[in-house]
């Protein structure tokens, strides 16, 4: 499996993610996406909604501001409860979040040897001295305070006082806006439970502990779903929510697979009582192989009417949905699958890279799904000093960026080095123009009007007419596979 520096440095390199604010000096706890990276983001949240909002019947969609008012943060619990146990180290000042400190590296120095600084690796104890990590993990030196909770919302000041009538927060989760727009949307789009809501946006978390790339960051994007049950209900024989509750988590593990993450590198792991948030009944992680171990990509939890409920006692207004059958007001429940976007990127880039050998040379490729990858197609002249090629390259990729598909010309090395550009940021086909197609007007030779098509992952090539071009890549992005859209054409050579 790729390891995370490499991944840093190719998605720098490619033009994926820059660190923040980079030329002074950098924002650990934050993350720009580049060219490449803009359109792979883009690209997961597309897909989330088109599968979540637009091709199931009972979910729609919601923007909620990020900015709440401050009581939305009373009622949800998180001004109470939203904290992690922190400590400090006496000596250095550093600040840990406690119960990370036995996942990372640890400084010693090792009273039964001379040359005595080890690092030694998380969770371990030292093999001369048998010592486990009781000092500060970083200097090796300083006494850790003892834990105290600290809340993890972002705190602002809106309008020109910055006193306490003014304080506001960041929202930590994209939740809150669903749950208090649950009558709006009730009203206004006249629904019946079982429906959801769902949205997509930022979220802020003063993390103690940012890191590890873009999985942990301060400011990051989630894609949550709300959806409301009627609790008295039954499904199949089962209460409604937790059939409604499996029934997600199986769909939102089906939905990783389907974009191109493997079985093997997802698990799903379910909360211990104690470790369940204050407004959950039960809770899933669904948790991926990443470079730093197994972490939580997506959790799904069953939030009970714990928020409707909040939100009716602290605003005052009815939160509830009348049941028609029962002749019964209610307080639905709420099955939330709550993915993050940068997360999602992340697993997606670990999942698609791999090295191959190819003829004695190193090739590194980006395995995206179709859909996931944020270039479709390239266009590439084999020679870029004819006038002929070029105009004709550039005029296939307007045509083709037309059509929607994400299209690139380059023209800045030498055809084989393009390639392994494009295998390098994983777009799926490649467009070779060259004499052939175009003739030698100067020997008098016309060309045959056919362009070549390169498979990212078989590296096969065909030659097929420029008037085939749009049903071809319809037919290859849309699903088909490239054995059986190169058995229309004739194969081709090549690198
Ligand atoms: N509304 C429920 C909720 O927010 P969560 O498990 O705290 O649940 C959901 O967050 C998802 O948001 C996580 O599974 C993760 O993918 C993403 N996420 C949470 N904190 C994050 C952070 N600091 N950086 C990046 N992604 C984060």
């Amino acid at each position: 499996m790729v390891d995370m520096d490499t991944l840093v440095s190719l998605c720098k390199r490619r033009g994926f993610i820059f660190q923040s604010s980079e030329i002074y000096g950098g924002l650990g706890s934050a993350w720009d996406y580049g060219p490449l990276g803009v359109e792979l983001k883009r690209n997961i949240r597309n897909l989330w909604w088109r599968d979540i909002v637009h091709l199931r019947r009972d979910v729609l969609g919601l923007e909620a501001a990020v900015l709440m008012h401050p009581r939305v943060w009373e009622a949800s619990g998180h001004l109470e409860r939203f904290t992690d146990p922190m400590v400090d180290c006496r000596e250095c000042k550093r600040r840990f979040r406690a119960d990370h400190l036995d996942t990372q590296a640890w400084l010693h120095y090792c009273p039964a040897k001379k040359d005595n600084k080890f690092e030694i690796p998380a969770g371990e104890a030292c093999k001369h001295c048998g010592a486990h990590r009781t000092l500060c993990p970083v200097c090796g030196k300083g006494e850790l305070t003892e834990p105290r909770q600290f809340n993890m919302m972002l705190k602002t000041f809106l309008g020109p006082v910055e006193d306490s009538a003014a304080v506001t927060y960041l929202r930590p989760e994209t939740a809150q806006g669903m749950f208090v727009n649950f009558e709006n949307v009730l009203q206004a789009m006249r629904r019946k439970l079982p429906f959801g809501i769902a949205q997509i946006g930022r979220s802020f978390r003063n993390e103690i502990t940012p890191g590890n790339f873009i999985f942990r960051t301060r400011e990051f994007e989630q894609m949550e779903l709300e959806f409301f049950v009627n609790p008295l209900d039954t499904v199949d024989g089962r209460p409604a929510d937790e059939y409604w509750h499996d029934h997600w988590i199986e769909t939102r593990m089906a939905w990783y697979q389907r974009y191109g993450i493997s079985s093997q590198n997802l698990r799903l792991r379910e909360h211990a009582k104690e470790e369940l948030a204050h407004y959950a009944k039960r809770t899933v992680d669904i948790e991926y192989q990443f470079a730093i171990g197994w972490s939580e990509l997506e959790g799904i939890a069953n939030r009970t009417d714990f928020d409707l409920r909040r939100h009716a006692e602290v605003s005052g207004r009815t939160l509830s949905y009348f049941d028609e059958e029962r002749k019964q007001h209610l307080v639905p429940y709420v099955i939330e699958p709550a993915a993050g976007v940068d997360r999602t990127v992340l697993a997606m880039l670990t999942e698609a890279y791999h090295v191959e050998d190819v003829r004695g040379e190193k090739r590194v490729v980006l395995r995206f799904h179709p859909e996931v990858a944020p270039v479709k197609i390239a266009v590439l002249p084999l020679l870029k000093k004819r006038e002929e090629i070029v105009s004709r390259c550039w005029e296939l990729r307007d045509r083709l960026a037309a059509r929607g598909w994400v299209t690139v010309y380059d023209d800045t090395a030498a055809i084989g080095r393009l390639y392994r550009r494009q295998d390098e940021v994983g777009t799926p086909y490649c467009v070779t123009v060259d004499v052939q197609t175009v003739g030698d007007a100067e020997k008098g030779e016309t060309g045959d009007g056919r362009v070549t098509i390169r498979d990212r992952d078989s590296m096969g090539q065909i030659r097929v007419p420029i008037a085939d071009l749009e049903t071809a890549f319809a037919d290859l992005l849309g699903g088909a596979a490239w054995a059986a859209v190169a058995a229309r054409y004739p194969a081709q050579a090549g690198s």
